[in-house]
């Protein structure tokens, strides 16, 4: 996303996820940690609407893209510090998102691909649809791009700091 609340601002993409961000429960993913610097609503929301604009260029089924890009972290623990014994996070996490996303939707087909297979990479599941391959993409740009980028901005903040020391 090119500014934080752009997202806000595009009306064809509130028509499409409105319904599903005035939900109680994809408003409780604020109350999550993500990626140390962002909570799990920002996060799923930057997915949703970057896949949902790169889906859109494509011409490939953007509301899809867009629903499922929203709900594709619609669980409610925090992963760094909940395990399971039934497999990894990677692997339990989707499943879990899938079963509470179907509690507020219905989703179609390639809806429930895009959640269930948007960690592919780190586990076996093949995406079935190019739009699941997006958000999955996304997703990991995303990750990386929330942890680093204050850290950036911090370090960017030092280099200037240093250099004006030098200067004067
Ligand atoms: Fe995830
Ligand atoms: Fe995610």
């Amino acid at each position: 996303m090119k500014t934080k609340n752009e997202w806000r601002q595009d009306r064809e993409y509130m028509a499409i996820v409105g319904d599903l961000l005035a939900q109680p429960a994809v408003q409780k993913l604020a109350d999550y940690t993500q990626h140390h610097h962002s909570n799990r609503l920002q996060h799923s929301i930057a997915v949703s609407y970057d896949s949902y604009r790169i889906a859109k260029r494509l011409h490939l089924d953007y509301r899809s893209t867009a629903r499922a890009g929203l709900l594709h972290d619609l669980f409610y623990y925090d992963w760094r510090t909940t395990k399971f014994d039934l497999g990894t996070h990677a692997f339990i996490h989707p499943r879990v998102a899938l079963r509470n996303a179907e509690k507020i939707t219905p989703l179609n087909k390639k809806e429930k691909d895009i959640i269930l297979k948007h960690m592919f990479g780190a586990t076996m599941a093949t995406p079935r649809y190019p739009e699941s391959l997006i958000v999955s993409l996304v997703d990991d740009f995303e990750a990386e791009h929330e942890f680093f980028s204050p850290l950036r901005a911090k370090l960017r903040r030092k280099i200037k700091k240093r250099r004006m020391r030098t200067i004067w």
